[in-house]
């Protein structure tokens, strides 16, 4: 351990506390350690601070991940502060304090690092802790429980002051380890890194015992009447048939804006045992507290006030009451906040939607801050738990969360943010997708910024497919056989489910049978068109349902073939399916259009390499009607063509974006042949 460098020390601290859930949220709090290093320029030593940069989690920092600045510099700013109105202005100033490139961005919380007198400082946001922090007599809690080693500060933005504060808080009481920062969290520090280590675990761990011991039986009051959880699958199937209503209730303004909300569903206990208590609607209408909390979650969350038992219907019809409800509410809080300076408002719209019985959907820009903003608050019911449990739940007035939410360095920071790709927000599934052109089509959707649902008949293959698209919060495989409807309908469960709805379909399942017509069975015929017309009839249906639901609009798209133009001999059953498949397109286009949903096809023609179909048997016999060995097939279909070019799986993704992407919004019914140019099958 003495062997590790300053920030290495930090490093292991800032990982362990980080890697335990009970000692922070995702990506909150932030840890400092001072230390002397030898100044390049001069040769002398020069004190240094290390501290956890702008964004990221402690549980995976890294070096590359800390702010590294000059304490005397950083100490000289005391000396020029304006001022509370003004201190804002101190973040650029740190700029000026940075050693050498000065690492990741300072965060706001830097203050209180190198402000507080210790050498090892750990801010953390843990449920216990914040517990203390917004119970109505926190300040009083805090000497009950910690009596003289721990100090109570009253909620106060963070920023210099709050910096200047604790510096002064730790001046005052030598004998103090930490404090509890109300409304917010915890600070601890400690001389050795270890120290400020064990003081932070102390001071969590010592509440959460607190709590555990004290805690009335019912913080959240008792059961309500008929808002008991409903079983498993129930409440999968009843979240399943609500996801579509519930992401296009998320997504009204982000999608005036460019782009909808990705949602993630989750059924855990401690959501479902929150909404089956009866103090759950006043304490989900108090909102979160902690900066980092309702950041993410909004200041509230969206209520179902229906029992377990309400009907889909009822429950739809409810939820669209309760959004404009909603919207009101959350226009009302920004008129009444906002000053000629803030930010325009952000969208009016829930981040969180709760559901007695169900569960708890989350949003966010892509799965990932939706997944995040679903643990947040979970967070935030365990600190609503521990504080009601104690005391009274008393979170920050709403001036303050305005304060922060419309903060013009939080706004500077999303105006920061990397442009999102096309697809960004978009939730796709592609059928037979384990392989060939849907695999090709998946990773190049999911290359573009949508999630992607991978099915195929094979799980095994369809998680390997999606596994080398991306993890788990970019790529889902699933099981579907297609031409099974209940199949089909677990498959757009299980997409509604992962990623909140579906906006974009791609019908690519099939296999083919080349057979002439006397060969052809009756069994034959029917696999050919069960799978891929009746196959993708019902994937259109099931995903169409869902689009309808959302109002999002929406892309259905097929990968027809040349052969649903093209007559040529040995091709009955499959060609017969193709042209189905193509008309369904047309059929489609003119009934969706009227919900927004464009539903278009790809022709492709000859794609040799990555086909299954090809190496099944199909490409064998193509080339012995052809004479050419099968593996020059692929050539050989290139020679046939009018470009001279062999056509490839990704051809065939790159026509699917184009058809779906952001600047083919006008066309709906239409076929794009990808076959390199094939006379016989041009389109008039
Ligand atoms: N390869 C070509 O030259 C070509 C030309 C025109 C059209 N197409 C069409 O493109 C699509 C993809 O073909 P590919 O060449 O990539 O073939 P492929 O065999 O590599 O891919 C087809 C995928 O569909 C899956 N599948 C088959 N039956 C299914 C079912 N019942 N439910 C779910 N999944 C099922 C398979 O497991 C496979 O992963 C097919 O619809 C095909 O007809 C291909
Ligand atoms: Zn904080």
């Amino acid at each position: 351990m003495t062997d590790l460098t300053t920030p290495q020390q930090l490093i292991a601290r800032s990982n362990r506390l980080g890697s335990d859930p009970k000692n922070t949220n995702y990506a909150g709090g932030n840890t400092s350690a001072k230390g002397t290093e030898t100044d390049p320029v001069t040769g002398r030593p020069v004190e240094l601070l290390w501290v956890k940069g702008s964004g990221g989690d402690l549980g995976t920092l890294k070096e590359s991940g800390l702010a590294v600045l000059r304490l005397d510099r950083m100490r000289a700013l005391v000396d020029v502060y304006p001022g509370i109105e003004r201190e804002d202005e101190m973040v650029a100033a740190f700029d000026y304090c940075l050693h050498g490139k000065g690492g990741a961005a300072p965060s706001i919380d830097t203050a209180m690092h190198g402000l507080v007198d210790a050498a090892h400082v750990d801010h953390l946001h843990p449920d216990s802790g914040i517990a203390v922090a917004t119970a109505a007599d926190g300040e009083a809690l805090t000497s009950k429980i910690f009596g003289d080693k721990v100090v109570w500060v009253p909620w106060r933005r963070p920023g210099f002051q709050l910096g200047l504060d604790i510096a002064a808080i730790k001046e005052r009481n030598p004998q103090a380890v930490g404090c509890i920062l109300g409304g917010h969290g915890i600070t601890a520090w400690g001389d050795t890194s270890e120290e400020a280590e064990q003081h932070s675990l102390w001071i969590i761990d010592t509440a959460a015992e607190y709590i555990a011991a004290n805690s009335k039986a019912e913080p959240f009051g008792p059961a309500l009447e008929g808002y008991a959880p409903l079983p498993a699958d129930e409440r999968r199937a009843k979240a399943a048939a609500l996801a579509g209503t519930i992401r296009g209730i998320a997504s009204k303004d982000a999608l005036a804006a460019g782009r909808g909300m990705v949602g993630h569903f989750t059924d855990s206990d401690v959501v479902l045992d929150f909404l089956a208590a009866a103090e759950h609607p006043r304490l989900a209408a108090l909102g979160t507290s902690c900066p980092d909390h309702f950041l993410r979650t909004k200041v509230k969350p969206l209520v179902l006030d229906l029992p377990a038992s309400a009907s889909v219907e009822e429950s739809v019809a409810r939820l669209k009451e309760l959004h404009e409800e909603y919207r009101a509410d959350y226009q009302g809080y920004y008129d009444r906040n906002a000053t000629p300076d803030s930010p325009a408002i952000r969208g009016a719209d829930p981040l969180i939607v709760l559901v007695p019985g169900v569960g708890m959907f989350s949003f966010g820009k892509d799965k990932q801050t939706a997944r995040v903003a679903g643990e947040f608050y979970v967070n935030a019911i365990n600190v609503m738990r521990g504080a009601e449990g104690l005391s009274t739940y008393a979170p920050i007035d709403e001036a303050e969360k305005f304060r922060i939410e419309y903060w013009a360095l939080e706004e500077a920071k999303l105006q920061r943010m990397p442009k999102p790709k096309p697809l960004a927000g978009r939730v796709a599934l592609v059928t037979g997708a384990a392989g060939g052109i849907g695999k090709a089509t998946a990773k190049k959707l999911a290359g573009e910024g949508a999630v992607v649902v991978v099915a195929d008949l094979s799980l095994e293959k369809a998680q390997a497919a999606a596994a080398e698209i991306g993890g788990a919060d970019v790529a889902l495989g699933v099981a579907a056989d297609v031409s099974d409807e209940a199949a089909v309908q677990a498959a757009i469960d299980a997409c509604v489910l992962a990623f909140g709805g579906v906006d974009l379909v791609v019908n690519n399942a099939g296999l083919s049978l080349s057979k002439s017509l006397l060969d052809t069975t009756g069994e034959d015929f029917d696999l050919q068109h069960r799978v891929m017309a009746k196959g993708s009839f019902l994937v259109s249906k099931a995903a169409a349902k869902v689009m309808i639901d959302q109002e999002m609009g929406g892309d259905i798209i097929y990968i027809s073939s040349k052969n649903s133009v093209f007559a040529g001999p040995n091709n009955i059953a499959y060609s017969a399916t193709k042209a189905n498949q193509a008309h369904q397109v047309r059929l489609l286009a003119a009934e969706l259009g009227a919900h927004g949903v464009k539903v278009n096809g790809v022709n492709p023609d000859g794609v040799v390499q990555g086909s299954g179909i090809f190496a099944s048997g199909w490409g064998a016999n193509r080339a012995a009607v052809y004479g050419v060995e099968e593996k020059d097939l692929g050539k050989f279909y290139a020679q046939r063509t009018i470009l001279k070019k062999e056509v490839l799986p990704e051809h065939i993704a790159n026509a699917v974006f184009v058809l779906c992407g952001p600047e083919m919004t006008h066309t709906t019914g239409l076929h794009v042949p990808v076959d390199a140019g094939v006379a016989a099958a041009f389109l008039r």
